[in-house]
């Protein structure tokens, strides 16, 4: 494997992974498609030997060319955000189903190795008192429009791995947190209404448990995966945070930040209670062993604080209007 499609990879994840990859594997072309949306950027991927195609994966034709022309596919683009699908379901449908139908498409006519990047949500979630973890054998049971999508991609990843052969795996991972996330989810919105003299917003009561993982243990686990892992499998990736409600990780950040208190605001309708992830079948099989391991995210925290505060240029200018359009949901 020499040249791999990276689809999405100017997102968070998806940008984090060409970086990883750039790092540990400096002999590999990568390309990366992207349609440059809201949560896409040029700059994320500023500095890397890596060839940006501006595009839409529902783009058949221009999809299949870049297929035709990589060894393997790593599809991570997505429309990803919950509040968003709420909002306006209508692109995470032509995305998340439509854009990997015409991936899968192209794969099959080119005979080239995917990978297919999926989320815990395709499992729905637990009651807060169900000690329960998900599993590769779960039943799918997703709750929001953004995971119902999700779900339905893995159901034709799987579908063309069956029909046509197609060499596919999937990873199914909880919730990440790093540099170059959006400042429209959890963790970075509350670092950077503290960097930016806001005070922190908590969904509803903030009991709701997230299986945390640090973006590079992700990535390094879907590099496993790539590399190593067997064809029609999948595997769920989790580093075993699941005991960490939003309560705990809001007052963390102002602690680690030394901030004052923050606020409680409306809660998120339809709102999973609890995310949990068993990875023994990676770690077993694959070997995958997280590098940020302490029980109360601290390190990956600090680190990612440290990110942002040292990156003010790259989240300032969409920060207002991200925070307007909280305020007109009341949070
Ligand atoms: P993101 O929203 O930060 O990035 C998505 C990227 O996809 C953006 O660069 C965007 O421009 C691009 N994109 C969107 N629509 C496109 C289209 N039609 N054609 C081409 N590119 C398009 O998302 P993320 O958080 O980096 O998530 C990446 C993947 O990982 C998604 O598939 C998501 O479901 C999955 N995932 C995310 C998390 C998480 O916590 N963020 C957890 C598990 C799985
Ligand atoms: P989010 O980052 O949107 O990820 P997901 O919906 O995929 O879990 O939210 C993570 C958790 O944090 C979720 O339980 C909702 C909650 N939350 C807040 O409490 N405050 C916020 O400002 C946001 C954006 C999310």
């Amino acid at each position: 494997m020499n040249h791999v499609l990276v689809t999405g990879g100017a997102g968070f994840i998806g940008a984090n992974f060409v970086r990883l990859v750039s790092a540990q594997r400096p002999d590999w072309t990568v390309t990366v498609l992207d349609k440059l949306t809201y949560a896409g950027r040029r700059d994320n991927l500023a500095g890397l030997d890596a060839r940006l195609v501006v595009g839409d994966i529902c783009d058949a034709e221009l999809v299949d060319e870049l297929v035709r022309e990589a060894d393997a596919v790593v599809h991570f683009a997505a429309e990803s955000h919950n509040d968003n699908s709420l909002r306006d379901p209508s692109p995470f449908l032509q995305t998340n189903v439509l854009g990997t139908f015409t991936l899968l498409e192209a794969v099959r006519r080119h005979d080239k190795r995917l990978h297919h990047i999926s989320t815990d949500e395709v499992y729905g979630d637990l009651s807060l008192d169900d000690p329960a973890r998900f599993t590769e054998t779960t039943a799918y049971n997703p709750s929001s429009p953004y995971s119902a999508t999700k779900a339905g991609s893995d159901h034709l990843v799987r579908a063309w791995a069956r029909s046509f052969g197609v060499r596919a795996t999937i990873s199914t991972c909880s919730n990440n947190y790093g540099p170059y996330q959006h400042v429209e989810k959890f963790i970075p919105r509350q670092i950077t209404n503290v960097l930016a003299g806001l005070t922190p917003k908590l969904y509803g009561t903030g009991e709701q448990v997230r299986d945390w993982i640090h973006v590079d243990d992700h990535n390094e686990a879907v590099l496993l995966i790539l590399e190593q892992g067997r064809i029609g499998e999948t595997y769920v990736i989790g580093a075993d945070n699941d005991h960490v409600n939003n309560k705990r990780v809001i007052e963390l950040i102002c602690e680690l930040m030394g901030a004052g208190d923050y606020e409680h605001v409306a809660d998120r309708p339809g709102h999973d209670q609890r995310y949990a992830m068993d990875s023994t079948k990676l770690r077993e099989e694959l070997g995958w062993v997280p590098k940020y391991t302490d029980t109360d995210m601290r390190a990956g925290l600090e680190q990612t604080i440290a990110w942002y505060r040292d990156n003010e240029a790259w989240w300032r200018p969409v920060k207002d209007a991200t925070e307007r359009a909280y305020a007109e949901r009341g949070q």
